[in-house]
């Protein structure tokens, strides 16, 4: 009798069970399709050129921190040219970048904010660079250079480029190798990111700024940056004024 009395309680704990599982796991495998179904558009650039008009002694001569801008839209041949010069491949088989990295690790990621009407062709949005196709991955859409302006500690004159570019790094990827002086390291790939773009910008009739001034915290935000990379400069480029 004892034990018989057992079962209907017994019987409820498992339906109660089942009843707080099933719908726990049906929302975690309903997530989990939709993540599957919804991969980040990646949109193809166009080949980057590998010829220029501009020596790189005028280009260098020419460089200056430009914070004035025109509201002009680039093309996505002049997105592709930046995104080629600050991490594109150019060393063939071993996929060496147009920086050096130490031991080749390469632990810059880029990102460009590209703001309304700021790229004819592309979406006012957030990408993400992938060096190997040479194309971008959608991370979000709409203008966040607002966001971008509030991060950098309201610096006005970001907002009016059409195109923000921002260098990340994820410090792991060289420190795994080379202990605490990867972080030199890293720091020193990005300033050859920094002029790479520059000089670049230069060369296609475009001027960059350059902002060392905001909240990584924000700024990593504002990205959506997974929790390894660390915002590390940022570069608006456009027509100068
Ligand atoms: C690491 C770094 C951080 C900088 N941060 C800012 C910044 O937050 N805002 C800004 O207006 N300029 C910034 N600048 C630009 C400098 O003010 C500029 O390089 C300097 O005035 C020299 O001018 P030039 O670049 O035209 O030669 C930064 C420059 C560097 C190298």
């Amino acid at each position: 009798m004892k034990n018989r009395s057992l079962y209907p309680s017994l019987t409820i704990s498992i339906l109660l069970t089942l009843l707080l599982l099933i719908p726990g796991s049906f929302t975690l495998a309903c997530r989990q399709e939709q993540k599957a179904q919804q991969p980040a558009a990646e949109i193809k650039l166009p080949p980057p050129s590998l010829t220029g008009k501009l020596s790189v002694e005028e280009a260098i001569k020419a460089r200056r921190t430009i914070r004035s801008f025109q509201p002009q839209p680039l093309t996505v041949s002049q997105v592709s040219q930046l995104l080629w010069a600050s991490q594109g491949i150019t060393g063939g088989r071993d996929n060496l970048r147009a920086v050096p990295s130490a031991g080749a690790l390469d632990p810059i990621e880029m990102y460009l904010v590209v703001g309304d009407k700021g790229v004819e062709g592309l979406e006012a949005g957030i990408y993400h660079y992938l060096p190997k196709p040479h194309s971008v991955e959608v991370v979000t859409k709409g203008d966040s250079r607002d966001k971008v302006v509030d991060g950098a500690l309201g610096q006005r004159w970001i907002g009016a480029a059409p195109i923000v570019m921002i260098v990340t790094a994820d410090y792991a990827r060289t420190t795994v190798k080379y202990k605490e002086r990867g972080i030199r390291y890293v720091h020193i790939e990005v300033g050859h990111v920094g002029q790479n773009l520059f000089l670049q910008a230069e060369a296609i009739g475009l001027g960059a700024g350059i902002v060392g001034a905001y909240s990584d915290e924000q700024i990593a935000k504002v990205l959506g940056l997974p929790s390894e990379l660390t915002p590390l400069l940022i570069m608006p480029v456009g027509y100068k004024k």
